[in-house]
């Protein structure tokens, strides 16, 4: 069933008492959730118009790297709308019926979410430019000389869909978002501040060095940010009265091989390999790919939009170099 979930849990908790966790953590609304003002501001104007001339809201494409509250905007748009939410994601919809059976399946109003949505196949795709432009679902009955093709009326409904690269996403498709966002990286203090609303949730006590020293490893990304707040908080539980200070969280850091740049041991090893191999020339993604044993995408998608961030990579025509600051922040390492 291509449907996944009708209400959202986590797609990166690795076991179900962490999804639990991450459910509680999430926030479920505009005033729980911290940062990506302008995309609040946006999406509140938009919510409430919908609201008011009693329609669903135009359709969402929210594009950026992972971690950063995509699939957490969708349940709040959905709550805001109050609206079902129904998650799926492009690969788990393999056929084009599985497709038409989510869309005559929804009823009027609902929010479809679909993640990496520019991994649908083409023939998906297709079924879905109508849907989502006229709410008509055409399909072909029967085969050979006696198909049809007939159009049926589909609910009024909302696709939002997320996606870590709209490079990636066909033209035709992402022109029937009627709003398109970019979630950014969060500032140090918002991310300061997540860490300190999810241990109050945890019922943790946090002081605010240690607060500050997790942020700051924290790849400016919440999700990072609230596996490392778990992390510590199990570490802190172990070895000492489960007060997260500063020697509790420095220690636990260390154990975890986290350093001042929250690059943990496998952005160094990428790192180290690009500078042992290429030092300051430009290495395509493929080969950084079989340097490291990943996938291409896993290093474009997870890897490299930090590392970028931070001003460690950067790209050029022919290809990634690692730079100046890469090489003096590995040159520190013993
Ligand atoms: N947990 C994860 N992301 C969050 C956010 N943006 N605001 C509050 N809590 C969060």
């Amino acid at each position: 069933m291509a449907i996944e979930r009708v209400i959202d849990t986590s797609t990166h908790a690795d076991n179900d008492e962490e999804k639990i966790v991450e459910i509680t953590l999430r926030p479920n609304n505009f005033n729980e959730y911290i940062g990506q003002e302008r995309l609040k501001t946006n999406l509140k104007l938009a919510i409430t118009a919908a609201k008011k001339r009693n329609e669903p809201m135009d359709h969402v494409l929210l594009y950026g790297p992972p971690g950063l509250g995509k699939t957490t905007m969708a349940g709040i748009i959905a709550y805001e709308m109050n609206a079902n939410l129904r998650v799926t994601s492009g690969p788990a919809i393999e056929k084009a019926g599985d497709l038409a059976s989510i869309l005559t399946n929804l009823a009027d109003g609902d929010v479809l979410f679909i993640d990496e949505i520019h991994r649908l196949r083409r023939a998906v795709e297709e079924i879905l430019y109508s849907a989502m432009e006229d709410f008509k679902l055409d399909i072909v009955i029967g085969k050979g000389p006696a198909a049809r093709s007939v159009r049926l009326d589909l609910p009024r409904f909302t696709v939002i869909g997320a996606t870590t690269r709209t490079g990636s996403l066909a033209a035709p498709l992402r022109d029937r978002f009627g709003h398109q966002y970019r979630l950014e990286y969060y500032q140090d203090h918002e991310i300061r501040q997540i860490i300190e609303r999810a241990a109050k949730i945890l019922g943790s006590e946090i002081n605010s060095d240690a607060a500050n020293l997790l942020s700051g490893r924290s790849r400016l990304t919440p999700r990072i940010a609230n596996r490392l707040l778990k992390r510590v908080r199990d570490y802190a539980d172990v070895n000492g009265d489960g007060i997260i200070d500063y020697p509790t969280a420095t220690s636990a850091l260390k154990m975890l091989e986290i350093d001042e740049l929250g690059l943990d041991p496998a952005d160094r090893n990428m790192l180290q390999l690009m500078l042992d191999n290429y030092d300051d020339r430009p290495v395509g993604l493929t080969t950084i790919a079989a340097l490291t044993g990943d996938e291409a995408s896993t290093i474009e998608d997870f890897y490299e939009p930090y590392l970028m961030q931070l001003g460690l990579i950067e790209r050029t025509p022919r290809g990634r170099r690692i730079t100046a600051k890469a090489r003096h922040h590995l040159h520190k390492k013993p």
